[in-house]
């Protein structure tokens, strides 16, 4: 079954904090937090847009990526508030969240999810694609909704462009609730999300691609989910704004990688 993976750990700030000056103290306090460590997860994380460019200003020697939560599929022109991927690229951002739950309350459908997967191929840059039930329904229904999720959202994507795709494992119910999903139930979905990929690409691919897992994941679950869930690494919201937080959950993943 599907080898490990170098951990990948991504914070994603949402629409916080208010200002900037609010922004650079959590970078600061995250770099610090997380100095010293030897650990082999990849880190990156998702702020507002308008604080990329300021904080990356401040970042110190560590290697951690800048990703947006969004990125428009159209290349350019008249469209009224949307981002770029090539506007992402020349800032050095080259990846996107795309699908988040919070993106599809508002709107976005699958076909739009994959448009902007396409758009960040196209331009090498990689695509996080977040699915996830709204509901755990007794017949198992949120099975077939996130095979569907995936299934629209790679369509047409090769087997050797899936190096751009990770997913996210992200049931909408344990999103910002509190209430995480227990480890059993993310490695049953890993090994769900393992099949679809292997149906859809082959064996191979289906190993390489991370799945992470993203639903209230903090300091204190963390362990535990890479452990029973054996999950890839984590998509953070909440607890990726209290530097501590976030990089306990990054060394709970360090640990994992390390005796994985
Ligand atoms: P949460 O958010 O960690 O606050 O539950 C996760 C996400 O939305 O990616």
């Amino acid at each position: 079954m599907s080898k490990r993976h170098k951990p990948l750990v991504v914070g994603n700030w949402k629409m916080n904090p208010a200002t900037l000056a609010r922004a650079e103290k959590i970078w600061v306090d995250v770099q610090k937090a997380l100095s010293g460590r030897r650990g082999l997860t990849e880190v990156a994380i998702a702020p507002p847009l308008p604080f990329i460019s300021e904080i990356m200003q401040l970042s110190g020697p560590q290697k951690i990526d800048f990703v947006a939560q969004d990125v428009s599929y159209e290349e350019g022109g008249a469209f009224t508030g949307e981002v770029s991927v090539a506007m992402l690229r020349s800032i050095g951002v080259k990846c996107a969240i795309v699908g988040h739950s919070e993106r599809r309350a508002r709107g976005e459908n699958d076909l739009d999810v994959n448009k902007k997967v396409q758009a960040l191929i196209a331009s090498k840059s990689a695509a996080i694609v977040c699915v996830g039930e709204k509901e755990r329904d007794r017949s198992g229904d949120y099975f077939n909704q996130v095979e569907e999720q995936i299934s629209k959202a790679l369509s047409g994507v090769t087997p050797a462009e899936m190096k751009h795709v990770v997913l996210a494992y992200e049931p909408v119910w344990a999103i910002g609730t509190g209430q995480s999903a227990e480890g059993s139930d993310v490695q049953e979905m890993k090994l769900f999300i393992y099949k679809i990929l292997a149906d859809l690409y082959d064996r191979e691919t289906a190993e390489k691609t991370r799945v992470l897992y993203g639903g209230s994941v903090n300091a204190d679950n963390a362990a535990s989910l890479l452990e029973a869930g054996t999950s890839d690494g984590f998509l953070v919201g909440g607890a990726s704004l209290e530097a501590k937080q976030f990089a306990a959950i990054v060394k709970a993943a360090d640990h994992y990688a390390k005796f994985a």
